[in-house]
């Protein structure tokens, strides 16, 4: 399976975004948070090393979890731009019934519509399942506190704060997925030929909901969607897209997510220098 860099992934879809500004804002968010990117392809890079304990790979299936699976945000969103688009008339109501619409499609898979209701959820639940049985992840003592603080965020861009703020976020975050989710399934793919016996079955349960993400280019045609959302709530709301906030969100997106990732790697390489000792003697 190629190894392809996260920026590399991205960099071919930013490349073929037509608003210049916006080809702007996101590529030079990706090339000045450089660093905090740099914290995501550690972490892949040194997942597939070692057979984990399950307190550890509790840790990162809890943690990597709450940096995706927005699907509550999504809706918010969307209620948002319908409730807005009910107090306007004609074209500004259609416009944000457009926009709401164009939203709300970046949780079709997600809900399973056309998978006969099999959630990414659930799919998930199948990643960590194959690693960890019937071990309690889910607990909340799993989930990094960077990682809540990050999730919490998001909610907050997406529900709370401005409606721009919000479709700013759910673009980047379906970008910036794209071109993680390609570079997971090569780090895991690689985590079990290395260290499990798995069938070739198991293998495909294992990377399910990875894999669906990067075939299709299902976040693509996501980031794809909420630039036209974008778009629609731009007209309108006859205001101009604010490229100078878009490129901040988008930075701070990569540096909140660079410091979970960062975290979770430096919890990896202790429980690696914690086994050094046991392996010496042994
Ligand atoms: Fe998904
Ligand atoms: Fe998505």
């Amino acid at each position: 399976m190629s190894k392809s860099s996260i920026l590399k992934t991205v960099t071919s879809i930013v490349n073929t975004v037509s608003d210049e500004k916006l080809q702007q804002a996101l590529s030079q968010s990706f090339s000045e948070a450089s660093e905090s990117l740099q914290y995501c392809e550690n972490f892949f890079e040194l997942l597939p090393t070692h057979r984990w304990s399950n307190k550890m790979l509790a840790r990162v299936f809890n943690s990597w979890k709450a940096t995706h699976l927005k699907m509550l945000a999504i809706y918010g969103l969307s209620c948002r731009l319908q409730r807005l688009a009910l107090t306007k008339d004609a074209q500004e109501r259609e416009q944000l019934l457009l926009a709401a619409a164009f939203n709300a499609e970046t949780s079709h898979e997600d809900l399973g519509l056309d998978y006969e209701g099999v959630t990414h959820a659930a799919l998930y639940e199948d990643l960590a399942g194959s690693f960890l049985g019937n071990y309690p992840w889910v607990l909340d003592e799993y989930c990094l506190p960077q990682a809540r603080d990050f999730k919490q965020w998001i909610y907050q861009n997406m529900v709370v704060d401005d409606i721009y703020q919000g479709l700013f976020t759910n673009m980047f975050s379906e970008i910036f997925n794209h071109g993680e989710y390609t570079r997971a399934l090569s780090a895991f793919s690689e985590l079990i030929d290395n260290n499990y016996d798995f069938s070739s079955e198991e293998k495909n349960t294992a990377l399910f909901y990875i894999g669906v993400h990067v075939a299709d280019e299902t976040e693509v045609a996501h980031f794809e969607v909420v630039v036209k959302a974008l778009d629609e709530y731009s007209k309108a709301t006859n205001t101009a897209i604010d490229y100078t906030q878009a490129k901040l969100l988008f930075k701070e997106y990569l540096t909140r997510l660079g410091t979970v990732m960062e975290a979770l790697t430096i919890e990896m390489k202790q429980e690696v220098n914690a086994a050094k000792p046991l392996l010496s003697v042994s």
